[in-house]
């Protein structure tokens, strides 16, 4: 056995252990807390027989006292087996994670074990098992980047075509994760425009449950993330949780299926709906990656493990550890009304009130006064703002905060000079009328040739009306009639062609203009997952700004991404998606806990009202870096009736900050207590606002009251409060 630990000397790395089970190759990754073993199975299947706790050894035996079987009657079969990569071709009956066919149409794929590669790549410890098709000339490369401190596993694969026939590739999933029989619920996020993020489980019965995006970006409907724990698990900070979050933000789908012995089986990657990949000889084709991990520390546990993937790994480097501005944006204040005097004003007040970055939202450019016109001409309109962008610019950054502007660069409207120059840019079909969303159309950014056109603009932008810090960058549509006549062969590769060109293009932008940042949004939040995140810094969750809609959002959204990257606004009431009419500092504390943001008609905003806003965003500059970089506990989850409480913690644990929150109260109920959680035990911990004292072991053991009712309060309902606690 050969064991190699990789990485600096702390520990804080993963390590790969090349190890033998029933006299085949095996390996172990192991993680500070736990540990996956993968074996060759019969046919040179990979095997992934064990992902849990780290049984504190290094001999796969210990793991798998029990051998693995299956029905002697079908012996030949490699069905019931717990396949990591199954593929179409070999004996198995589950969801295959690849399908390739040849020209003549004969398809099926039987992999031969070739070689494994263990290596260190930026400190991580890396496994990579070759497997070849001999017939078919296809190489498959399975690779394991093993995060020790994060305990999660990336999984991803490439696929390489050494032959001298092209092939289809029919799909291309990520990875599998099987777990042995027992009984399984499924945690995944659901939703639509305005209600994203809603946090549902379901048991897994015999059969498939699927969730998926067919739409284009990764969707509000469905969410690229998924958590499985044991049947009736729902405990937030104990228990056993699977988890994996995809770093892909077109089509995906994630398939559960419980196989007849109850064993389950999780096949998550690219949308093969659609899908199909010309592989030239000599070509390849690499997936995007699995995040996945197992946690015995609930859902919060597995959270927390992806925020700080995010925070360590995944954010663009160059932002990840400076704080995120507290930002204005002007499209509910202004909608497409934008007009150099007026956004002058509001950065004015913005500035007055703390605000660091101030965006201007849709509408400065082209023909666009109403969302009918000018998608796709990236240049000023001069009558809105008659001394140039440069002029706004300038004065924003007089007022001594950053500045920001939103873009939309992959669609493009009828009513454009875009599209009359090049109508068939857009996805068509041949014979077919296209559907309009948003009175948009899609650019076919897989074409060269419109790469380069929105490239060109996207820097004249950055470039010409000096420095812009900050870009919002939009998506507003669903993707239809997902055509390219003049490309037969590549018609079904578009989904994936987009997505990568869209990568590309942020990440030629960020490499030219390195103080630049990105934020995220998709009509909200539909294009808020771990792929984008590579490429974005932050993310608009949401259209709906209601607060108390909002909690629901952030808490189903903090279960797979960082607080670092949820942005949420301040805005004006009664809320312009709901009518609801929430205080001030309810609004207000509820945007804290992300990246805040102020998002209402600030000019006609009370003096009392700046006043407030202004003292709160000094509150929210001082817990920032707790809320930022912090670690997240959900203490209550948010409910109709009744508190709900979120607390973050310092990485050095010497300082934690509880949101506690109330929507509607109950008349009569008595004050609940909340235990905190992740202080050190033996540290005294004090209140700041009223120098309340008491250790860390007493605040987790008998907890906080929940007094957001007070005698003095006038009503039960939208009551808010933020303790900060330090200790020495
Ligand atoms: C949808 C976004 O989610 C909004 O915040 C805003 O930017 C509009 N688009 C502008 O058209």
């Amino acid at each position: 056995m050969h064991t190699e630990a990789l990485g600096e000397a702390d520990g804080s790395a993963g390590a790969v252990v090349r190890t033998r089970l029933e006299d085949r190759p095996a390996w172990l990754l192991t993680t500070h807390n736990t540990t996956v073993c993968l074996c060759l199975g019969p046919e040179d299947t990979l095997l992934l027989p064990y992902w849990g706790a780290s049984g504190q050894t290094t001999a796969a035996a210990d793991y798998l006292p029990e051998r693995m079987g299956n029905r002697p009657s079908e012996r030949a079969f490699v069905d019931g087996l717990p396949l990591a990569y199954p593929s179409h071709g070999e004996a198995s009956f589950v969801e295959p994670c690849l399908m390739v066919s040849r020209a003549d149409g004969s398809r099926g794929v039987r992999l031969e074990f070739v070689a494994d590669r263990v290596s260190a790549v930026g400190g991580r410890a890396v496994l990579e098992l070759v497997f070849i098709d001999r017939l078919l000339d296809l190489v498959v490369e399975q690779r394991f980047v093993v995060f020790g401190e994060l305990d999660l596993v990336a999984r991803s694969v490439t696929v390489r075509n050494s032959g001298a026939e092209a092939l289809l590739l029919e799909r291309v999933l990520s990875a599998a994760l099987p777990l042995p029989p027992a009984e399984y619920d499924a945690w995944t996020l659901h939703g639509q425009w305005g209600r994203e993020f809603e946090l549902r489980s379901r048991p897994l019965q015999p059969g498939k449950f699927v969730t998926e995006s067919r739409r284009g970006t990764s969707s509000h409907e469905a969410h690229p993330w998924f958590a499985v724990r044991p049947r009736g698990e729902a405990a937030e900070h104990v228990g056993q949780v699977w988890f994996g979050s995809l770093a892909w933000s077109g089509n995906w789908v994630a398939v559960f299926e419980a196989e007849r012995n109850d064993a389950v089986q999780i096949a998550m990657g690219i949308q093969p709906f659609d899908f199909g990949w010309r592989l030239e000889p000599g070509a390849d084709f690499v997936s995007p990656e699995l995040v996945g991990g197992y946690s015995e520390r609930g859902l919060g546990g597995a959270s927390r493990l992806l925020h700080a993937y995010e925070q360590t790994v995944q954010l663009p480097a160059n932002q990840r550890e400076r704080p995120r501005p507290v930002l204005y944006n002007s499209w509910e204040a202004t909608h497409f009304e934008v007009h150099a005097e007026h956004q002058l004003e509001l950065a004015r007040r913005a500035a007055a009130i703390g605000v660091e970055l101030f965006v201007v939202d849709d509408g400065w450019f082209g023909a666009r006064d109403h969302d009918r016109a000018g998608l796709g001409d990236w240049t000023v309109n001069t009558r809105k703002l008659p001394g140039g962008l440069r002029q706004l610019v300038n004065d924003v950054h007089g007022l001594g905060m950053q500045f920001g502007i939103w873009v939309e660069p992959e669609m493009v409207n009828p009513d454009s000079d875009l599209y009359r120059a090049h109508p068939d840019w857009t996805y068509h079909a041949i014979g077919r009328e296209a559907t309009l969303g948003r009175n948009q159309l899609v650019l076919n950014f897989a074409r060269p040739d419109v790469q380069a056109a929105i490239y060109q603009q996207l820097r004249n932008l950055l470039t010409e009306h000096g420095t812009i810090e900050f870009v919002k960058w939009d998506h507003n549509r669903a993707w239809t009639e997902v055509g390219w006549p003049e490309r037969p062969m590549q018609q079904r590769e578009v989904w994936v062609r987009h997505v990568r060109a869209v990568y590309e293009l942020m990440g030629r932008l960020r490499a030219e203009f390195p103080e630049l940042s990105i934020e995220s949004c998709s009509g909200g939040g539909g294009r808020s997952d771990l792929g984008i995140l590579r490429w974005t810094d932050q993310v608009w969750t949401s259209d709906n700004t209601d607060a108390a809609d909002r909690l629901n959002i952030q808490y189903g959204y903090s279960r797979a991404h960082s607080p670092r990257t949820m942005v949420n606004w301040v805005t004006d009431v009664p809320n312009e998606q709901t009518g609801r009419v929430a205080p001030l500092e309810f609004r207000f504390h509820v945007a804290m806990q992300g990246v805040l943001g102020i998002g209402g008609d600030i000019g006609r905003w009370s003096g009392a009202d700046v006043h407030i806003a202004r003292q709160l965003v000094a509150a929210y500059k001082e817990i920032r870096p707790l809320v930022q970089n912090g670690r997240q506990y959900w203490l209550l989850a948010p409910a109709a009736i009744g508190p709900c409480a979120v607390q973050y913690v310092s990485a050095d644990l010497r300082e934690t900050a509880v949101f506690l929150y109330q929507v509607r109260g109950l008349r009569g109920a008595g004050v609940r207590r909340v235990r905190l959680h992740g202080l050190d035990p033996a540290r005294r911990y004090r209140r700041v606002a009223d120098g309340v004292e008491s250790t860390g072991a007493a605040l987790m053991g008998a907890g906080v009251p929940l007094d957001l009712v007070s005698a003095r309060a006038p009503t039960l309902d939208w009551r808010s409060r933020i303790d900060v606690w330090r200790g020495p």
